[in-house]
């Protein structure tokens, strides 16, 4: 149910005919040049990383996505602005790292927990892939609010820090929030898979 309209929905793999939507919703809902065709088809078709989707499965409509890729101690400490010290902390020398990226739901899709039906069938996925940890940046917004933190946290992650404007150095994206380059914190949290 969603709103008041039930529908029925699907979560499935990646498919090349839901990229222009899965750009536009990541752009209405993120900022301009968030993401483009080229950069996103690339990251979704790396077999190191995870592509899930939400659609209705009755107009075929892309409801929302979670992207999630892997790396190592080195490259989640750099992306994250973080002490490769500090990560060895919590995950000792394992380097089956995972990243969750982005998680979005079209604005008429919230609050009916598809988002956090979403994140358990691609942190499932991480899992079967072998990825032991992941680590997930969530967007603070001016106002304070984290929208995906509740949903981050009914999925098992803990809570670890907060980085200061973890996004400032991508200096093409537009935040919705800043109006140009993004200077929004992050509340990263981390699960063992
Ligand atoms: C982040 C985002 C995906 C979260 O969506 P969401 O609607 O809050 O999450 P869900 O779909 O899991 O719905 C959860 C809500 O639905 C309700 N709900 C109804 N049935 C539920 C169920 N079976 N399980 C869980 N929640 C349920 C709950 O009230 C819950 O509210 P709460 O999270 O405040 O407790 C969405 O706000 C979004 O796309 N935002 C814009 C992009 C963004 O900020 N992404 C995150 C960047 S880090």
């Amino acid at each position: 149910m969603i709103g008041s309209k039930v529908i029925t929905i699907k979560y499935t793999d990646f498919s090349l005919r839901y990229l222009s939507s899965m750009v536009e919703l990541g752009v209405e809902r993120f900022g301009e040049k968030y993401t483009n065709e080229y950069k996103l088809r690339a990251y979704v078709e790396n077999r190191k990383n995870v592509c899930k989707l939400l659609v209705d499965a009755e107009s075929d409509r892309l409801l929302g996505f979670f992207l999630m890729h892997g790396t190592n101690l080195e490259g989640l400490a750099k992306e994250f602005k973080l002490n490769k010290y500090e990560i060895k902390r919590i995950v000792g020398n394992d380097e089956r790292i995972c990243v969750a990226k982005s998680l979005v739901l079209q604005k008429d899709s919230e609050k009916a927990g598809l988002a956090t039906e979403l994140t358990r069938r691609g942190l499932e996925k991480a899992k079967r892939m072998g990825f032991y940890s992941c680590w997930s940046p969530l967007w603070i917004r001016k106002d304070g609010a984290v929208p995906a933190e509740h949903v981050i946290k009914r999925n098992g992650f803990t809570f670890y820090k907060v980085v200061h404007m973890l996004w400032v150095d991508d200096k093409d994206y537009k935040c919705l929030d800043c109006n140009g380059p993004c200077k929004c914190d992050a509340a990263i949290y981390y699960k063992i898979l």
